[in-house]
């Protein structure tokens, strides 16, 4: 299959990347960032998460963070675990929600306290509620590729779980190798697998970097079809339930790549690094991304002999 001209990036940054970074940001600086990233031409990003306080503190206040974005041309999600999750996110005026299953049990057990089948019981009652709002669904499948409890992941767990989300009402699904273990040739045939329960417009794909293979993942994805892709600005954050995962891969390594193959993302490079180096000052952090630290160094010049 050859690859698509056209890739739709997911921002995750202000989510997946914020959630698990050592500072909390105030919902101010989150909704800074997230204006930068619009600015910066991406047009879907999720903007937070309406769960627990105490699970994941980064997150608190998100309804603050939502009230402050400027919302013109741009698909705003937060994640939600509940209906209580989903009223509050109504409440604060949300138009997208992700739901977020595991393809694996025990980290579904860590990660929101129940099993997958719980799981996937609870979230058709907050999807059909979202749904009966006008509020679009998203679904997640953690883990695609291996857990960190577990190890293994069976390709047909994660298939059963993708083509559940969908039958109860997601316009989408994210595969999500939460630990980014993940290798190009399993990504592909995984994305293949699901393929047979979903058609390929609704897979979208979700890797961390651990081990740096994302970019590898993405572009062997691409070619079996994919035209979805979810990353995070400057690489930033991990999974809190997932002990020694890396941050997603940095969007700005994405959108360079994409460039570079001329695939149309309608990012402006310029301006999403500029959104990542605000972040990375106000996390007082450097960029996971190589493409912000090569632009840097070019920006530096030779360093003096
Ligand atoms: P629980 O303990 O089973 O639920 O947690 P509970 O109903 O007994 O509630 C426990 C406490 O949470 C109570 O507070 C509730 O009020 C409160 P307390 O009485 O103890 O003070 N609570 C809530 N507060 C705010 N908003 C809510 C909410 N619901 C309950 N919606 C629960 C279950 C799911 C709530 C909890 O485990 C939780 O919030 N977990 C956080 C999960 C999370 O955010 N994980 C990170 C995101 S997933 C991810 O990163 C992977 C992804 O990126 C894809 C990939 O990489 O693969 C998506
Ligand atoms: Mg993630």
């Amino acid at each position: 299959m050859s690859v698509s001209s056209s890739v739709t990036i997911v921002e995750v940054g202000p989510r997946d990347g914020l959630q698990n970074e050592k500072l909390t940001l105030s919902p101010q600086i989150r909704a800074e960032l997230i204006n930068r990233l619009a600015a910066a031409g991406l047009t879907r990003i999720e903007a937070g998460s309406f769960v627990s306080p105490t699970a994941v503190p980064q997150m608190a206040h998100t309804d603050q963070t939502l009230a402050l974005v400027s919302k013109q041309n741009l698909r705003l999600a937060v994640l939600v675990p509940n209906l209580r999750g989903l009223a509050d996110a109504i409440a604060a005026g949300a138009e997208e929600i992700a739901v977020f299953a595991a393809a694996s049990e025990t980290f579904s057990k860590r990660n929101i306290n129940c099993s997958i089948e719980q799981s996937l019981e609870r979230y058709a009652a907050v999807v059909a509620g979202a749904r009966r709002r006008g509020v679009m669904a998203r679904g997640y499948v953690s883990c695609v590729l291996g857990c960190p409890y577990e190890g293994a992941v069976d390709g047909a767990a994660v298939a059963n779980v993708a083509g559940a989300l969908l039958e109860m009402g997601c316009f989408e699904v994210s595969l999500g190798d939460t630990i980014g273990v993940g290798a190009p040739l399993q990504a592909r045939r995984l994305v293949e697998r699901v393929a047979a329960v979903a058609p390929l417009d609704k897979i979208a794909v979700h890797f961390h970097d651990t081990y740096g293979q994302a970019l590898a993942n993405i572009f062997a994805c691409l070619e079996a079809g994919v035209r979805v892709v979810d990353s995070s600005v400057a690489g930033l954050g991990g999974c809190p339930f997932a002990p020694g995962a890396a941050g997603n891969v940095a969007t700005e390594d994405v959108v360079y790549m994409l460039q570079r193959m001329d695939i149309e993302t309608g990012v402006s490079l310029d301006r999403l690094l500029a959104a990542g180096a605000f972040a990375c000052a106000q996390l007082n952090r450097a960029p996971a991304s190589r493409v912000a630290q090569a632009y840097a160094a070019k920006r530096r010049g030779p360093a003096d002999a």
